[in-house]
């Protein structure tokens, strides 16, 4: 498959996307949120794959929403195709994905990277949601995934001032799980996928969709839904695998990777 907005590379069991509109600081168009769906497509479809990593370059992991593309639009046209109504693919997939952030990951930028089941970041990452300063607001999820990772106070401050927070700061709130250094960044991202690809596929999976459940659903129905998917991995043979594995002290040769 070509791509011309993205590059995409197999790494052993992980799927690596590399955003890649650097005259733009990786802005996001319609043409590279078309892409990216469809390269997810094919790693979600490769039972290979085991894990993505969705990454930018060291200046940008993306600026936002592209908006020379966006700025002639108008409210009927944009209601009726329903603008990036496409953009949450990332969220449908099942296969874990973690977005490796170096540089700005602002507007749709952030948005793409929270949509991330979690972001690796270096020193230099600034998040950000500026869709203020446009006069617009956050269209891809900024006001809600933003407000859910770092709470009501920080997001509401960041969405209407445009202000941005520097990697340290997204540590401590809880929007970023680990700051790694600079140039070691992707790297360190695929040794993690790797490292998740190497896990039984079935608990994986069902690990990311409990998880994902604690943002949608009451405490009791969080909690009894991952009882069931709990016990269901009692049907595996990784779980038997597992567990003799960890009995007879030697690592485990999950099969369903
Ligand atoms: N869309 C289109 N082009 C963009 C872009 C964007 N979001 N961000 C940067 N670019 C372009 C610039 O226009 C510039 O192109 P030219 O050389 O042709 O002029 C090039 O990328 C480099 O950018 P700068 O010269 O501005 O670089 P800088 O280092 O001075 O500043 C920056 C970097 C602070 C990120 C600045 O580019 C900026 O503020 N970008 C816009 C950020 C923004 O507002 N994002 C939100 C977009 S709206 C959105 O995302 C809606 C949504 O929720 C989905």
């Amino acid at each position: 498959m070509t791509y011309e907005t993205i590059i995409v590379e197999k790494r052993g069991r992980v799927g690596l996307i590399v955003l890649n509109r650097p005259e733009s600081l990786n802005a996001l168009n319609e043409a590279m949120m078309v892409e990216l769906g469809r390269a997810l497509d094919a790693f979600e479809s490769e039972a290979n794959i085991g894990c993505i990593v969705i990454t930018g370059s060291e200046r940008a992991f993306a600026a936002g929403a592209d908006i020379k593309e966006m700025q002639g639009k108008v409210f009927p046209a944009t209601y009726r195709d329903d603008f990036i109504g496409n953009w949450d693919r990332v969220t449908r997939t099942r296969k874990p994905v973690i977005a490796a952030v170096s540089g700005y990951a602002l507007g749709g930028g952030c948005e793409l990277a929270m949509m991330c089941d979690f972001i690796l970041a270096s020193p230099t990452a600034k998040f950000g949601q500026p869709e203020i300063t446009l006069g617009i607001i956050p269209g891809a999820g900024g006001t809600q995934r933003l407000t859910h990772a770092v709470g009501k106070a920080k997001a509401m401050e960041m969405c209407l001032t445009g202000r941005n927070m520097d990697a340290e700061e997204a540590e401590r709130a809880g929007l970023v799980s680990r700051i790694v250094a600079s140039g070691d960044l992707v790297e360190e991202a695929i040794r993690t996928a790797e490292k998740i690809a190497d896990m039984s596929m079935p608990a994986v999976m069902m690990a990311k969709e409990s998880v994902n459940n604690a943002q949608e659903m009451s405490l009791t129905a969080g909690t009894r839904t991952e009882r069931r998917l709990f016990h269901s991995l009692f049907a595996t043979a990784d779980q038997k695998e597992g567990m003799a594995a960890f009995a007879e002290k030697r690592s485990p040769q999950f099969k369903h990777k």
